[in-house]
């Protein structure tokens, strides 16, 4: 044989042990990391349907829905927005997205290969959309899917009214798809009540489970509209009849699609028994409270947020605008260097801007913020020659 076995594979697996505070993913409990060490099971036995049935419910009390089609996606959170997109829309319908950041436009992009007719209507840099901003571009365009996310991890701005935005999708007589894949856990989210049609998160955020499998959920219209489709579904990967199901969500007995990770529905299952333990308000307030004491630190210590306006802060991802002669690069190896400790640059519109710190499930903690302040404060001292105020040491 001309390739022979690679020595670097006979090393034994190092895996270091690091505090993920950027944007995502988050630590696992030890709760959720001996989940994943159970035996594998075929994906289709009884007990690994039971498995999913308990994550079915789950993921109906963490996006507050009794839509029958909650299932998940075996991708990242970026597979829930394809699947959202793909099954909705064909050639030709008008897609109008909300931008607050990164995702918007990933969002936008996707539908363009799916063949829509993509309008976009950005957010002022830093702020988020009006509910004016959102009637105009309903009235101009006539969307046949609008498309919002809650939590843009990448400028760490909320969107604080899906509500009403809501209500308009019902008005306009348009899908309303919600991407909550960096807030569902950290901030309140009601999907029936809002009536949104369409909503995805991420297991590897505030629900502390390795990324891989993406909680989705298709209200009665939005499947509506997937069962009157002219056309088929683009990626049979993707379609939401099929992985209703293979996920049983009709009472139809179950029919294979792909091989969902076992491992991964172990992870995901304890994750959300976890996050039901706790219970959504207990969660959320935790969240809150950890934003509020981290936002008031840096704040002390004399940087400023990305973000001006309090009510448009979202508590998972705090983005902190990089001073004057610092590089966010140095600082961030200086942090992670020394203490093992994840603090991210920018992404997209806000890259080289701003240093991104996540307070998502298990690193939402006093104790948490306190030590990001801490090496924040000292990584940036350390590397620069600005001041920081002192009473924040
Ligand atoms: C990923 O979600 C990121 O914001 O970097």
């Amino acid at each position: 044989m001309e390739v022979p076995p690679p020595a670097t594979l006979r090393k034994p697996l190092m895996v270091p042990s690091k505090t993920l505070m950027g944007p995502g993913p988050s630590n696992c409990s030890q709760r959720v990391l001996d989940a994943l060490s159970n035996p594998l099971l075929g994906h289709m036995h009884p007990e690994c349907l039971e498995i999913m049935d308990e994550i079915k419910e789950g993921i109906k009390y963490m996006f507050q829905t009794k839509n029958p089609a909650t299932f998940c996606i075996s991708a990242s959170g970026q597979g829930g927005m394809e699947a959202a997109l793909c099954n909705l829309l064909e050639d030709g319908d008008v897609a109008a997205f909300g931008v607050t950041g990164l995702w918007g436009y990933r969002a936008a992009e996707m539908a363009k290969r799916y063949g829509a007719d993509v309008r976009i209507t950005e957010a002022r840099f830093g702020k988020t959309l009006t509910l004016d901003d959102i009637k105009e571009s309903f009235e101009v365009h006539r969307p046949k899917v609008f498309f919002l996310v809650q939590g843009d991890s990448s400028t760490g701005l909320l969107q604080g009214n899906i509500r009403e935005v809501g209500e308009l999708c019902r008005k306009y007589n348009c899908i309303f798809v919600v991407d909550t894949v960096a807030s569902l856990g950290g901030v309140e989210f009601l999907m029936d009540e809002w009536k949104v049609d369409v909503a995805f998160t991420g297991s590897q955020k505030v629900l502390g489970a390795p990324p891989g499998i993406t909680p989705i959920s298709f209200s009665p219209r939005a499947m509506h509209v997937i069962n009157n489709r002219n056309s088929r579904v683009k990626v049979y990967y993707w379609d939401a009849i099929l992985l209703a199901d293979l996920w049983k969500c009709f009472g139809r007995p179950q029919v294979y699609h792909h091989t969902v990770s076992a491992t991964l529905l172990y992870g995901l299952r304890e994750a959300l028994a976890s996050a039901c333990e706790q219970g959504l308000k207990s969660l959320i307030r935790r969240h809150t409270e950890c934003a509020f004491r981290l936002q008031k630190g840096i704040i002390d210590m004399g940087l400023e947020l990305f973000v001006d306006n309090p009510r448009d802060r979202l508590p998972t991802v705090t983005t902190i605008k990089i001073p004057k002669g610092v590089d966010w690069q140095q600082v961030s190896r200086y942090a992670m260097k020394k203490y093992f400790f994840e603090i991210s640059g920018g992404l997209g519109p806000s890259v080289d801007l701003v240093f991104r710190i996540g307070l998502m499930g298990e690193n939402a903690t006093i104790e948490k913020v306190d030590l990001a302040l801490k090496i924040l404060r000292e990584a940036i001292l350390n590397t620069s020659n600005i001041k920081l105020n002192e009473r924040s040491k």
